[in-house]
C-alpha cells in the first residue's frame, strides 16, 4: 500500500492517492470527515481553522459506497482559495498582474524550512517553498489515515491519539478502561487530554504563550488496540516495524522526538524493570504483565496495544519575532509573520493518529494479504487462532 500528496497551503486543493486499498471496504466521505474535523479542533488554533471546513471529495476507487480495488482519490478545498489564486495560480502572470502582487517574501523565519527549501530550490519567493511545507498538507494526511482508520476498525483493530504534555503541564491522570472511553474522553477535552485538571493548565499555558506573542509545543501518544502478534519483522531493518512508525511519526511538521512504550525512559532504568515479563492463558495465549515496550520486541507487535508518543517542538511562526536575515538585503530582520496557530498538539495527536493507523494498515496487509477485504479478516482470524493455540 502507498500514498502521495499534493498540493499547497493556498493552492485551490489539497489531494492524495491511495493505492492498495482492497476491494469491498466500505467507504464513505463522512467517514474521513469526522477525522477531518477532529483535526481542526484544538484549542490554541489560530484564524484558518475558522475559514477552512474541511470536507473530502472521493473521485475514484469507491462504488456505491465500497471500494473496487482500484486507486482511490482523495480531494480536500482549500476555501481561501478565492482570496488566492493569483498569487498561487499556475499560469504566468501578466506584467499587470505582476505588478499587483509584486511582493515576495524574503525574510526567513527560524524554525521553519523557509530558508532551507529557498536555497535548495533556489527560489527569491519563499512562498515557493512555505506553501509546501506549512502543516496544512497534514489535512490530506490525516485523509489518508481516515481511510486506513476504516480499513482497520473492519479487522476490529482500533486506535486513538491523546494529548499527555503541552509546554511544562503534564497530564497525570492518564488512564482509561477501554479503547471507546479513551476516544470519548480526549474528544471532549478541548486540548484532548484525559487529565481535566491539566486540561485547564494547559488551556493557561497556551493563553500565556499567545498572550507573550509566543508559541508552545507538547507530546502526544497514540494506542492502537485488537493487533495481532507479528506485524512487522525482526529479519531486515526496513521491515522492523517500530522503525517504520518512527519514520512516519517523525515526518510530522514540527515532531522532533519519538518513542515506543516508555522509550527514552527504558534507558534509565534496569533491565528487570523494563522487560514484560510472559505470561499464558488458554483464552488469551501468550500475553505480557505490563507494556512498558508498547506493544513491540523485535520490530515485531507481540499482541499488546501498541503505543507511540511524539514530541512535537513549539510553532515556529511568532507574533514575537526572532532575528533574522533579510535573503536579498541582507539585513537583520524580525521574522516575517503568516497567519499562524499558538499552538497546534490537540490536532498533532490527530494527526499522529492518522500517521500510525497508515503504518499500521500496511503492515496488516503486508501480512494478511491485499486483494478483497474477505480474505483479509479470514487470514487474520485463522492467524490469530493458530498463535492462541500455539
Ligand atoms: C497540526 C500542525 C499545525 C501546524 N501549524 C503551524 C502554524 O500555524 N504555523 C507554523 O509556523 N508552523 C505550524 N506547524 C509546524 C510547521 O509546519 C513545521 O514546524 C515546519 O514545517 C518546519 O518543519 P520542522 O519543524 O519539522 O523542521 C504545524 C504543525 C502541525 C503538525
Amino acid at each position: 500500500m502507498r500514498f502521495l500528496t499534493a498540493g499547497e497551503s493556498h493552492g485551490p486543493e489539497l489531494t492524495a492517492i491511495i493505492e492498495g486499498i482492497p476491494s469491498q471496504l466500505p467507504l464513505t466521505e463522512e467517514q474521513i470527515n469526522e477525522h477531518l474535523q477532529r483535526r481542526q479542533k484544538g484549542y490554541g488554533r489560530g484564524r484558518r481553522m475558522q475559514i477552512e471546513k474541511d470536507r473530502v471529495r472521493i473521485t475514484s476507487g469507491v462504488r456505491h459506497g465500497k471500494t473496487t480495488g482500484a486507486p482511490i482519490t482523495l480531494h480536500v478545498e482549500n476555501k481561501d482559495w478565492k482570496h488566492w489564486d493569483k498569487i498561487m495560480g499556475a499560469a504566468p502572470l501578466s506584467e499587470e498582474d505582476a505588478q499587483e502582487i509584486k511582493r515576495q517574501i524574503t525574510r526567513p523565519r527560524p524554525g521553519h524550512a523557509d530558508l532551507n527549501g529557498a536555497i535548495k530550490y533556489d527560489h527569491r519567493d519563499m512562498r515557493n517553498v512555505l506553501e509546501r511545507s506549512s502543516a496544512r498538507e497534514t489535512t490530506v494526511r490525516v485523509a489518508v489515515g481516515a481511510v486506513a482508520q476504516v480499513l482497520l476498525k473492519e479487522l476490529n483493530i482500533q486506535l486513538c491519539g491523546h494529548v499527555l504534555e503541552i509546554g511544562s503541564v503534564k497530564a497525570t491522570e492518564v488512564s482509561f478502561n477501554d479503547i471507546e472511553d479513551l476516544k470519548e474522553r480526549s474528544e471532549a477535552s478541548e486540548v484532548r487530554c484525559l487529565d481535566s485538571e491539566a486540561s485547564e493548565q494547559m488551556k493557561q499555558a497556551i493563553d500565556e504563550a499567545k498572550e507573550n506573542g509566543d508559541s508552545i509545543g507538547g507530546i502526544v501518544e497514540v494506542v492502537a488496540v485488537n493487533l495481532p502478534i507479528g506485524l512487522g519483522s525482526h529479519v531486515h531493518y526496513d521491515r522492523k516495524l517500530d522503525g517504520k512508525l518512527a519514520q512516519s511519526v517523525m515526518s510530522i511538521n514540527a515532531f522532533k522526538g519519538v518513542e515506543v512504550g516508555i522509550g527514552f525512559e527504558a534507558a534509565r532504568l534496569l533491565g528487570s524493570q523494563v522487560h514484560d515479563e510472559i505470561l499464558y492463558s488458554e483464552e488469551r495465549g501468550f500475553y505480557r504483565r505490563t507494556n512498558r515496550l508498547g506493544g513491540f520486541e523485535g520490530g515485531m507487535t507481540n499482541g499488546m496495544p501498541v503505543v507511540v508518543r511524539g514530541a512535537m517542538k513549539p510553532i515556529p511562526t511568532l507574533y514575537k519575532p526572532l532575528q533574522s536575515v533579510d535573503i536579498d538585503s541582507k539585513e537583520t530582520f524580525s521574522a516575517s509573520i503568516e497567519r499562524s496557530d499558538s499552538c497546534a498538539v490537540p490536532a498533532a495527536a490527530v494527526v499522529c493518529e492518522a500517521a500510525v493507523a497508515w503504518e499500521l494498515a500496511t503492515a496488516v496487509l503486508e501480512k494478511f494479504g491485499s486483494d478483497t477485504l474477505g480474505e483479509i479478516i479470514k487470514n487474520l482470524e485463522d492467524f490469530n487462532e493458530k498463535a492462541r493455540n500455539f
